[in-house]
């Protein structure tokens, strides 16, 4: 067909536009859709909790009373106090920051009210709650009674109902009527309130819900009683009706929703160090964490403070059940924590520890006729949680005893258990099979964008590799673009290595901008509000944009040699089955934008709309927070493009995706 005048000029001067596009383009990727790689893992992205900065306590679990049971003041047994350090017999140092007797607990005695609140244990509740309040009055003034604030306060939402319960005791029968009210912080405000009338007599359970009016982010709890005398109470609870999917003893819901913006495909727990504890008394113990909350023991944990333990095994695996993933629970190998000055259990006690793991396991997935499958359908689930998929024997743990232990824990679980999957700490374990390795990786910027290659040699024929913790902590502050722009790099790596690296989980996964003992975390909270840290869109993105197979991707020229200090730019592109599209993800961690030419092969035709999101800010030390927890999110546009050959403008400091989607 003959060009007239117009359309010639018009052709020329886009062939020089393309020209000049390349001319100046500083990064090539060439990609070809004839040649697919790899098979990415489905379950390559997860999620990792562990009660750390109040992660589960003033945190996900949604339990508005501090101190509840009034057991913060235990310590790990065989373990001493010496002045305000805690000793374990192994030598292990913390200092005393969990042995506040009453904290949470103030009691109000306006005008002319005469009385006192002390810890008592003389007639307790159960064995595993021994410590509870006691409310003295012996004059009534304007306000008596005693007051919870809750964690850094608590928020009352207007029109929501409030359950709250208690345990209480008095001596000779003495019946009191005690007044309940939701107010702020001075009591100037009352939200909601109600009366139980004739409590008193032998331990006793009594609730009642609350309606609110008005609402506050600074509120407590305000019991009083209506005349003078002496009263007992223990496990004081309130909790919003409104927990995710209504759950009694259930989860913050904003905070949850969070976690399924990151699409994971399991959920480790219950730790982290915490699963070894201080000493071994101080380990996890799940049989303490489900059933009823009064019998439930907490612990004061290696993080520096009090555990509740309400956010228990049972609440783990409804949560695994809600949010539609793989469970991986990780359990005591026979010792506690590595790094803390490890006590091990004596060998005639170790079967103890096997049994503690094989209970676990019977109590998610036995037979209702089972011991502890009674006890998980005692609890309301019948069925067995099937979700239950991984076990993990330890937690950065090593050493011969350790070696020893895992052959003994992996026989019997692999005998009553043959399809669950064992995840090691180790690789290599002789005499006992190594399916999955937990790799931990903490580190700077720089040490995550090299080990973008990290995987490349790894032996595909050693165990599947399991990178069970990571985070970019060290250099970022409390975490900022660049760390989430080197970690994006570094799961960049794995993904193109996800035929040997099939599980990732970022640590720790959420932090309460109250109380952090962690530098560097992914999602932070106040008591009404929840962010994402800039890692927290990164990984969104990552989840959501993971390509089914890898496809055979090149970057020209790769700055300087390919293990070089100076790449600015890193790829890799794959292939979306079901959407049938080509999915490109770039990084560019420079200050200057890229112009990068993207070399198509193999491809007929696709959708001149291209799909791009974006995490970018010109300022890599720019985070989120409370108060600005939208600086640095994803946006999204379009790109038009066609032929083989395009380029694309990549912003400085940015995290893209490109999605070409080949329908057309
Ligand atoms: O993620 C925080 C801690 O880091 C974990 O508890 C521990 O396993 C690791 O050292």
């Amino acid at each position: 067909m003959e060009m007239n005048n117009r359309k010639l000029g018009l052709f020329i001067l886009a062939v020089l536009f393309a020209g000049l596009n390349i001319a100046h383009a500083q990064t090539e990727i060439n990609i070809d859709l004839q040649k697919k790689g790899i098979k990415t893992s489905k379950d390559l992205y997860g999620i990792f909790f562990e009660e750390i900065n109040h992660s589960g306590d003033g945190g996900l679990y949604s339990e508005m009373v501090k101190n509840r049971d009034f057991e913060t003041v235990n310590i790990p047994q065989n373990s001493m106090w010496g002045g305000n350090i805690m000793m374990t017999r192994a030598g292990w140092k913390e200092r005393k920051w969990f042995g506040n007797e009453l904290d949470g607990w103030e009691m109000v005695a306006d005008g002319e009210t005469k009385g006192d609140i002390s810890l008592q244990k003389e007639n307790s509740l159960n064995i595993k709650n021994p410590h509870y309040l006691e409310l003295e009055v012996l004059e009534m003034g304007k306000k008596t009674g005693l007051v919870n604030n809750g964690y850094w306060g608590m928020h009352f939402k207007n029109s929501s109902v409030y359950l709250l319960s208690f345990y209480a005791q008095t001596s000779d029968n003495e019946v009191f009527d005690v007044n309940i009210a939701l107010q702020n912080t001075d009591g100037s405000k009352t939200f909601s309130k109600s009366e139980i009338k004739n409590v008193g007599g032998n331990w006793k359970r009594y609730e009642v819900k609350l309606k609110t009016k008005g609402e506050s982010i600074h509120g407590r709890l305000f019991l009083s009683i209506n005349k003078p005398g002496r009263i007992n109470f223990d496990v004081v609870s309130l909790f919003p009706e409104d927990t995710y999917n209504k759950r009694p003893n259930g989860l913050r819901a904003d905070l949850v929703e969070m976690l399924k913006q990151l699409q994971p495909s399991f959920l480790r727990f219950p730790g982290g160090a915490i699963v070894g504890g201080m000493n071994l008394d101080n380990r996890i113990q799940w049989k303490n964490s489900i059933g009823d909350i009064a019998q439930r023991k907490g612990t004061a944990n290696l993080w520096g403070y009090y555990t509740t333990n309400g956010l228990g095994y049972h609440e783990y695996l409804l949560m695994c059940e809600d949010l539609n993933v793989d469970g991986l629970w990780v359990c005591n190998p026979g010792f506690s924590d590595n790094w803390r000055n490890p006590e091990f259990a004596q060998p005639e006690e170790l079967q103890n520890y096997i049994n503690e793991a094989m209970d676990a396991l019977e109590y998610a997935l036995g037979p209702v006729d089972s011991e502890w499958g009674k006890k998980r359908a005692e609890n309301g689930h019948p069925e067995p949680f099937n979700l239950l998929k991984y076990i993990e024997i330890g937690n950065e743990a090593s050493g011969d005893v350790y070696k020893k232990n895992y052959k003994l824990f992996c026989d019997a679980i692999k005998a009553k258990y043959p399809t669950i999957k064992i995840i090691s700490n180790l690789n290599k374990i002789e005499n006992a099979p190594v399916e999955i390795v937990d790799h931990h990786k903490y580190g700077t910027p720089t040490q995550f964008f090299k080990d973008f290659y990290r995987y490349d040699e790894e032996d595909r024929n050693g165990p599947n590799i399991y990178v069970g913790e990571y985070g970019c902590k060290i250099g970022v502050g409390e975490g900022n673009l660049m760390a989430a722009l080197s970690e994006a790099v570094y799961l960049m790596g794995l993904e193109r290595n996800s035929d040997i690296v099939t599980m990732s989980s970022y640590a720790p996964l959420f932090f309460n901008v109250n109380d952090i003992q962690w530098e560097v975390n992914m999602i932070g909270f106040d008591n009404h509000g929840v962010f994402g840290r800039s890692s927290f869109y990164a990984h969104k993105m990552l989840a959501e944009n993971r390509a089914d197979i890898m496809l055979d991707s090149e970057q020209i020229p790769l700055v300087d040699g390919k293990h070089g200090k100076e790449q600015s730019i890193y790829s890799i592109a794959g292939y979306d089955e079901e959407a049938n599209e080509i999915v490109i993800k770039v990084v560019n961690r420079s200050s200057e934008k890229s112009k990068v030419q993207f070399n198509l092969k193999g491809v007929k035709t696709y959708d001149e709309n291209i799909q791009v999101i974006t995490l970018q800010n010109d300022e890599p030390t720019q985070e989120n927070s409370i108060t600005f927890p939208h600086r640095i999110v994803p946006g999204e546009t379009n790109f038009r493009a066609s032929g083989n050959n395009f380029t694309y403008d990549i912003l400085p400091y940015s995290f893209t995706v490109l999605r070409l989607n080949l329908n057309r």
